[in-house]
């Protein structure tokens, strides 16, 4: 594996390429969690040919191009389209392919993988996420547990579903503002692309239009729990965002950083995550199964997926078990 030293802002760090030459710190888009190659630049090969690393070259080569999606997108795109159907579907359709948002979720890794070293909020994240809080709603209804719109007689389990997906997606985009209440900034990024959404999914009917749209401020602005929160709706995506804690989100920033650091266990707990699984409780509707090589592990759940569901209105519906390889299961919620 070839190295080279390039020194930034924050501290001198080691830039590590594989055999091919795929820098594994110019990862931007959905690279962050997945092995396939850089679509963008390779920081090796441009030092090999002489030329300038990416740094040092016009910002815009290194804008990452939308319409091509990496395999791990793809095939998460695959399963989102294959688990929705209707005007979910629909909505996923145009999400998965829309070029402004996609241009923000990669920029947004710029800044949480490039600027600040944290992990992946791009649109591997987005994908991920929503998938899970679909999942979520999903066996909740399943086990007889209704929406908050739908309790309150407002709107229907479809348009609770349209607000859980469209905010579940945007929810990470003010990432490209800074780390440090972006889900505020992200409200202010993106209001406007809701609103165009859902005056495209329901013409003519303000009132859903209305209460979707709140409905969508309180999932984006709930997300990282500090702000409380009481729907279902925005519960069911407070959890979905801690359930992207495997090892491929963390890779990079896991590559990077070779020296120590605060913020290392965060690093390698959840380098040591290799599945998370959403499946139907024995007891309640939801049972979230994290496997892990070893106890390191263990900090991803006691300390960044149980305070999101601690802050949760799912968390009463949840069944929350961790499978360490060799150990017997230890049930944090059941
Ligand atoms: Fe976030
Ligand atoms: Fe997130």
């Amino acid at each position: 594996m070839a190295t080279t030293m390039l020194r930034t802002r924050r501290t001198r760090k080691r830039l590590t390429t594989d055999p091919k030459g795929r820098c594994l710190v110019g990862i931007v888009r959905g690279a962050a969690q997945c092995a396939a190659p850089l679509r963008i630049y390779s920081h090796s090969a441009m030092v090999e040919q002489g030329r300038k690393p990416y740094m040092e070259k016009d910002i815009t080569s290194s804008i990452p191009d939308w319409r091509e999606s990496t395999p791990k997108e793809a095939s998460l795109n695959a399963t989102l389209l294959r688990r929705t159907s209707g005007k979910v579907a629909t909505l996923m359709e145009r999400l998965l392919t829309d070029k402004e948002i996609n241009l923000y979720h990669s920029y947004g890794n710029v800044v949480s993988v490039r600027r600040l070293g944290y992990n992946d909020h791009g649109p591997v994240h987005a994908r991920i996420t929503t998938m899970n809080a679909l999942r979520m709603l999903d066996l909740l209804r399943a086990g007889g547990i209704p929406t908050s719109l739908e309790a309150e007689q407002v709107a229907s389990f479809e348009e609770s579903q349209v607000a859980v997906a469209l905010g579940c997606f945007l929810h990470d985009i003010g990432m490209g503002v800074t780390r440090h209440d972006h889900e505020w900034h992200g409200i202010n990024l993106v209001d406007p692309i809701i609103r165009e959404y859902l005056a495209w999914l329901y013409p003519d009917q303000l009132d859903k239009q209305v209460v979707v749209r709140a409905m969508i401020h309180e999932v984006i602005v709930g997300h990282m729990a500090k702000v409380p929160i009481h729907s279902i709706e925005a519960g069911t995506v407070l959890v979905a965002d801690g359930t992207d804690m495997t090892k491929g989100r963390s890779v990079i920033a896991f590559n990077m950083q070779f020296e120590p650091e605060v913020g290392d266990m965060h690093r390698f707990s959840a380098n040591t995550i290799t599945r998370v699984e959403i499946k139907k409780g024995t007891i309640k509707p939801i049972r979230i199964s994290i496997q892990m090589d070893n106890t390191t592990g263990l900090f991803q759940i006691e300390e960044v997926l149980m305070t999101k569901v601690k802050a949760s209105p799912v968390m009463k519906h949840l069944e929350i078990e961790a499978l360490i390889s060799g150990q017997v299961p230890r049930m944090y919620l059941k």
